[in-house]
């Protein structure tokens, strides 16, 4: 027995003679923010549109909630899914469009989380304004208070910035952040490298239809035990300083400062350190980030094409 809400296990799609998604497994936990990060064609779109029952799978199996997804399936109630475009009566409010959609499938106003629903989307005054009048990133969050209407326990976006300016991109951002701090479990996918590093506490890397690498954010851009940059005022005191730190292994020099490669320790424990003993501390930022990383593993996914599971994050 598992507690996952989402467990895709040896996922196999063709598409007549194109191979969607090979061998893929993954599940995704109650509370995570999963996302699935790839390049266009990966096939983020084709798992996600499988374990909503809108395609079948050519071979293996997906569950919801522990039950094996078919179409029309009875948990799929029980799921937010963001697939596609969300179209809205452009001449009503966005009020009204909520109201006419929820009535629409025959459930009562009364039984809607209305008022939950609004709070996450921050949509505010707006709601009342005609929707011909939204912009697309407005547009996007009344595709989630309609989402929310239901109390979902599991929500599944599929690329849910996609044509969004970068304002709009932060506030779909913040919104996925109120969500998850109410305990939604989110599955998401998207191929903005920075935008799943900021939003995901998972993530798995596809291309080329298979699994190239998953695990946590922090394990992939190898922040637990990767290397800082850091400039401070007074550099050789400092090198000193961290050298003699258990959560560090080595400090080098470079250019105007310092790498320090973390054992164990977390990037925060070198800023700790130095401002506890009186540095200025200029500049401190993560020598790998998550692009680096996909970029690299999309690299060696190029040259050995790894099955899954075999993948392993180099650092
Ligand atoms: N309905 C379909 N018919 C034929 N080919 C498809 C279909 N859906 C997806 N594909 C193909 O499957 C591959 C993966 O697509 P998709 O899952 O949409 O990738 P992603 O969402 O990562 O961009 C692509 O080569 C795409 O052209
Ligand atoms: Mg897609």
């Amino acid at each position: 027995m598992t507690d996952a809400i989402v467990e895709v296990e040896g996922l196999w799609k063709r598409f007549g003679d194109v191979s969607a998604v090979e061998d893929l497994s993954f599940a995704v936990q109650p509370g995570q923010v999963y996302g699935l990060l790839g390049p266009n064609g990966a096939g983020k779109s084709t798992t996600l549109r499988v374990l909503l029952g809108l395609e079948r799978p050519t071979r293996g199996t997906t569950r919801l909630f522990g039950v094996t997804v078919t179409p029309g399936s009875r948990q799929l109630v029980r799921v937010g899914a963001m697939v596609e475009q969300a179209a809205f009566v452009p001449h009503l409010s966005g009020m009204r469009n909520l109201k006419l959609w929820w009535e629409a499938t025959g459930a009562r106003m009364k039984d809607a989380d209305l008022d939950g629903a609004l709070a996450i989307a921050g949509l505010d005054s707006a709601i009342d304004r005609r929707v011909k009048t939204y912009s697309q990133g407005m547009k996007q969050r009344l595709g989630f208070a309609r989402l929310l209407l239901g109390r979902p326990e599991l929500l599944v976006l599929d690329e849910p910035t996609n044509g969004l300016d970068p304002g709009e991109i932060r506030e779909i951002r913040e919104l996925i952040g109120r969500l998850s701090t109410q305990g939604a479990t989110v599955l998401l996918s998207s191929h903005h490298l920075s935008e799943v590093e900021q939003v995901c506490s998972h993530v798995l890397v596809m291309n080329h239809a298979r699994l190239v690498a998953d695990g946590t954010v922090s394990e992939l851009i190898g922040s637990a035990s990767g290397s800082v940059y850091v400039e401070v005022d007074d550099r050789a005191r400092a090198l000193a300083l961290l050298s003699n730190l258990s959560s560090v292994a080595k400090v080098q020099i470079q250019g105007d400062g310092l790498v320090v490669d973390m054992r164990d320790g977390r990037r925060s424990d070198v800023a700790a350190a130095l401002v506890g003993s009186g540095f200025r501390l200029e500049t401190i930022m993560p020598t790998q980030r998550l692009e680096d990383a996909f970029l690299d593993l999309l690299a060696a996914g190029e040259s050995v094409r790894p099955r899954a599971g075999e993948a392993v994050v180099s650092s």
